[in-house]
């Protein structure tokens, strides 16, 4: 039975507990003169409607390094931008590669073609969830702070599929997450009421704020994204204009807690929702985020495409 993640909720708690092990240890083994290849011979596909630097790169050097190869294709490039459907994409897809890893718009897209592929779809962003991200940011949260749960993350900005999967992964692992969003721009709300619903059963509490100030009191991660995401360029002004009081500064940063770190997913935009002078302080560790996408989407690799073959 074929295993696919298209949100954090497709791995139970304890799996994602493994994949972060697991992701250490490969991470640990990179450099080592260590070969693990449980890959070879299968292809990965990326299947990608939107652009990328960090999911593209990090999944095709990933799959190299597993000993597989990978496969970049823009929907422009197949005919799925001709009007074929994704269902029979799907199925012609998995009489020849073992994976996909998809980028789109449309959340119900990355659903259809879950449901019509035979082999392990990935999802590498839609509008609504990012869920290779957050695990790569949950990574890097316990490599700074030795633990995950109990850690408080204040997210500021848009409440886009950053913010929406950061919900996911709160609700599902009882995770103590402020969101400091301004009207009109909440996250999901189907999102928002599992989170708000399952959160405290395991741990975990969910605070909803506009006001950023009061948001960071105590925080220990912060949190943004860019405030205008793929596909909404043409939001550009209107979305400067809500989201001006929701910078990281020096001076929001100031009031988190001392140990506290600053975290982005890439790419930022300077001087709007983060300041240059905080992305290049110190206690910003956004390249570490970016880098532990390679990691732990081996890891993921592994335990989707090669399970019976770990380490
Ligand atoms: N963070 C992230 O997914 O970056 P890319 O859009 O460059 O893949
Ligand atoms: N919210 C952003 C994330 C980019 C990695 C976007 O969807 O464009």
């Amino acid at each position: 039975m074929k295993r696919d993640l298209c949100s954090v909720r497709d791995f139970s708690p304890k799996e994602i507990e493994t994949l972060i092990e697991l992701a250490q240890k490969l991470k640990e083994q990179t450099g080592s003169g260590i070969t693990h290849s449980p890959l070879q011979g299968k292809t990965l596909v990326l299947l990608f409607c939107k652009p990328s630097t960090r999911t593209r790169i990090s999944f095709e050097v990933g799959m190299y390094q597993l000993g597989g190869q990978s496969l970049y294709l823009n929907y422009t490039d197949t005919h799925l931008g001709r009007g074929e459907s994704l269902a029979d994409t799907a199925r012609v897809l998995s009489r020849y590669v073992q994976g996909i890893v998809l980028r789109t718009y449309a959340h119900q897209d990355l659903v259809e073609l879950a449901r019509t592929a035979d082999i392990p779809l990935i999802n590498g962003l839609t509008d609504l969830l990012h869920p290779c991200q957050i695990l790569a940011d949950l990574l890097t949260i316990k490599e700074k702070f030795h633990k995950i749960k109990g850690v408080r993350i204040v997210y500021i900005g848009d409440g886009n599929n950053i913010a929406n999967s950061w919900l996911m992964a709160a609700g599902h692992l009882g995770l103590k997450l402020r969101l400091a969003i301004p009207e009109g721009y909440l996250p999901d709300p189907e999102i928002v009421k599992f989170a708000r619903t399952q959160a405290p059963k395991y741990g975990g509490e969910i605070e909803f704020y506009h006001d950023p100030w009061r948001a960071v009191q105590g925080a220990q991660v912060l949190y943004t994204d860019v405030w205008t995401s793929m596909g909404q360029e043409e939001e550009v002004l209107s979305r400067e204009k809500a989201f001006q009081n929701y910078q990281i500064s020096a001076q929001l940063l100031a009031q988190a807690a001392p140990d506290a770190i600053v975290m982005h997913c890439l790419p930022a935009h300077r001087g709007e929702e983060i300041a240059g002078e905080v992305l290049e302080n110190k206690r910003s560790v956004v390249f570490d985020q970016a880098e532990n996408r390679l990691h732990i989407q081996k890891a993921i690799l592994n335990f989707l495409l090669a399970p019976q073959n770990l380490p």
